[in-house]
């Protein structure tokens, strides 16, 4: 019998997708432990680029040195602790607009007003390992994942990264929703649903009982397709713990669930679309993607959110997987045994 209908949920449970202590868990078990996408290399282009993210709700600045080296601070000022960098910005140096403390791009102290005499070692900034893999930038908060590139390398002969690093955003659509960062990978990563959620649109070009997660394992869950005619194949990945990206072969586009884990029933998602340049920067092309992904969004909202209100009824269940829910199997395994 195929693992996934074997598989019950495992010890994960309804709770593990509502309860603060799960979130909090996950904030210090789960999250730290892999590579977490932050942006496009593209969003931090030239020396000095800066850009504040939020990484299991640690306020994160990410730059671009003076080398071209991209690489993660603590975004928070080692004077008061303020954050250092709202936004995006560019400069040749940090500087924390409260008490103008400052700091070079490698992240040490440069100066500080009026501390003359004061002992100031250990105020450089905590710093993160930052790794580029197809024109994104990870990082991972605890320093022991294995190299980025040696995890993807089997998945590279498909998703081409070299490929994907010269790729632009075509479009970004920013929300913010009312459901766990699992629901949210859960529905990204199998197909089952198309026949429900997306009868009139997906399910035409890949319908779910084709879909096969059966190449799933301990680090992603990849959910190939039949290929349509017309559209080709859809490759869809969910690298742990959340890089959400889906391509289509022949290489026309990509898409990225940009997302950001906010707590046990708050996620912030940015749908990025990526692009050969000439095609990202083409406002027809773009007129003509961007309701595509705004509609299937848009069917995945009512069942994202759905599901989060049943999970956190007393009658949730975590009922049986379908053999189609492979990965899912796997994922849940995972993350469970990070969060132990
Ligand atoms: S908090 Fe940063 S300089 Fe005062
Ligand atoms: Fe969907």
């Amino acid at each position: 019998m195929p693992d996934g209908a074997q598989f019950q949920g495992g010890s994960v449970t309804p709770a593990d997708f509502t309860s603060q202590a799960a979130f909090e868990r996950e904030c210090r078990e789960v999250f730290p432990r892999g590579w977490i996408p932050m942006c496009r290399s593209e969003a931090i282009a030239g020396a000095g680029a800066q850009k504040a993210v939020t990484v299991a709700l640690r306020p994160l600045l990410v730059l671009r040195d003076a080398a071209g080296v991209a690489r993660t601070f603590a975004n928070v000022c080692r004077y008061r602790s303020m954050t250092l960098v709202e936004g995006e910005t560019r400069a040749p140096f940090v500087r924390c607009p409260y008490h103008l403390w400052a700091y070079d791009l490698e992240g040490r102290l440069q100066s500080a007003p009026f501390m003359d005499g004061v002992d100031l070692s250990g105020c450089d900034l905590p710093a993160f390992a930052t790794e580029e893999w197809g024109g994104f930038v990870f990082v991972n908060l605890d320093g022991r994942a294995e190299p980025l590139g040696e995890t993807l390398r089997p998945l590279e002969a498909i998703l081409k990264p070299e490929r994907l690093a010269g790729w632009r955003e075509g479009f970004r659509l920013s929300y913010e929703h009312p459901w766990n960062w699992k629901v949210m990978l859960e529905n990204f990563a199998e197909s089952y649903h198309h026949i429900g959620a997306h009868v009139d649109t997906l399910q035409a070009l890949w319908p779910g009982g084709l879909s096969d997660s059966s190449t799933s394992n301990d680090r992603w869950i990849a959910l190939r397709h039949s290929v349509h005619p017309a559209s080709g194949e859809l490759l869809v990945y969910a690298i742990y713990p959340h890089f959400l990206f889906a391509a289509y072969e022949p290489g026309t586009s990509a898409f990225w669930y940009d997302m950001t884990p906010l707590g046990p029933d708050r996620i912030r998602l940015d749908i990025v679309g990526l692009y050969p340049p000439e095609v990202a920067a083409d406002p027809e092309a773009m007129a003509r993607e961007t309701p595509l992904a705004m509609g299937i969004h848009a069917e995945d909202i009512p069942v994202c959110e759905r599901t989060q209100i049943g999970l956190s009824s007393p009658d949730a269940v975590m009922g049986p997987l379908s053999p189609l829910e492979v990965g899912l199997a796997h994922f849940r395994r995972w993350v469970k045994g990070r969060a132990a």
